[in-house]
C-alpha cells in the first residue's frame, strides 16, 4: 500500500510483475502511454464505472479507460445515448470527447500481463479506489463491470463481500445513501457470447439514469 494514498500516481511501481510488463511494453511500443492509466471524468461524480484493468492495445496504448479497443466502444456509446458525455466514440486523449455526471476508472490501473491481474495487484491497487470513492457524490452510483471490479469496489469501501453478491443488473443500496450496480463486463468475450447484449447493458444504464433522476 502506498504511504500516503492519492487517487492516482502515474509513477506508481508498488506492483514488480506490473511494473516489470509496463516497461517491456513501453520498449515493445514506444508510442503507447503503457504507465498506470488515470481516471477519465469529472471529479465529483453522480455515476463512478469501475471497470477491471486497462487493455493492451487500448487503455494502455492510449491513456484513458476503455479508449482503442472493443469493450469501449458500447461503453461509450451508451455514455452519449444516456446523456453522460458529448460524443458517443473515445478514440483518443485529444478527441474533445467530455463525460458529464461521470467518471470512468479501473479496479487494477496498470497494464496486467493477459488481462489478469493476480490477486495481490488487485488488492495493492486497491488504496487508490478507495481514496476515489471518498470523493464521490453521497448519492452517487457506482457502476461495477464484472465481479472482479464489483469485488474490489466492496473492498475499497469497507463492506463485508456476503453481505453484496454481484448479480448483473442488481442495486445494491449502501447505508450511507450511495448504491452500487453491477454489470457483466462489456468485454469483447461477453458481447460475442451474449452473456451482455445491448440491450442488458441500455438497460442497466435506464435503470442508473432514472435512478439519478438526471
Ligand atoms: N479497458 C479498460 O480500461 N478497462 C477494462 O476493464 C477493459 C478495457
Amino acid at each position: 500500500m502506498p504511504n500516503t494514498p492519492s487517487q492516482f500516481e502515474l509513477d506508481c511501481s508498488l506492483c514488480p510483475r506490473l511494473n516489470d510488463f509496463l516497461i517491456d511494453n513501453r520498449k515493445k511500443y514506444p508510442d503507447y502511454h503503457a504507465r498506470p492509466v488515470p481516471p477519465f471524468g469529472v471529479s465529483k461524480p453522480k455515476l463512478l464505472i469501475v471497470g477491471l484493468a486497462p487493455g493492451m492495445h487500448g487503455a494502455n496504448a492510449t491513456g484513458r479507460p476503455f479508449t482503442g479497443d472493443h469493450a469501449g466502444i458500447i461503453l461509450y456509446e451508451m455514455l452519449y445515448q444516456y446523456g453522460f458525455s458529448n460524443k458517443p466514440i473515445s478514440t483518443d486523449l485529444k478527441d474533445g470527447l467530455k463525460l458529464k455526471h461521470a467518471r470512468i476508472t479501473n479496479a487494477v490501473k496498470c497494464l496486467p500481463p493477459e488481462n489478469k491481474p493476480i490477486g495481490k495487484e488487485i488488492n495493492t491497487c486497491n488504496a487508490y479506489l478507495h481514496e476515489e470513492l471518498k470523493t464521490i457524490d453521497k448519492k452517487a452510483i457506482i457502476l461495477c463491470l464484472g465481479l472482479i471490479s464489483h469485488k474490489a469496489v466492496i473492498k475499497a469501501l469497507g463492506l463485508k463481500q456476503s453481505d453484496f453478491p454481484f448479480v448483473h443488473g442488481k442495486r445494491h443500496k449502501l447505508d450511507d445513501g450511495r448504491q452500487i450496480m453491477d454489470s457483466y463486463h462489456c468485454s469483447r468475450y461477453n458481447t460475442n457470447t451474449k452473456r451482455l447484449t445491448e440491450e442488458m447493458f441500455s438497460d442497466v444504464f435506464k435503470k442508473i439514469k432514472t435512478e439519478l433522476k438526471l
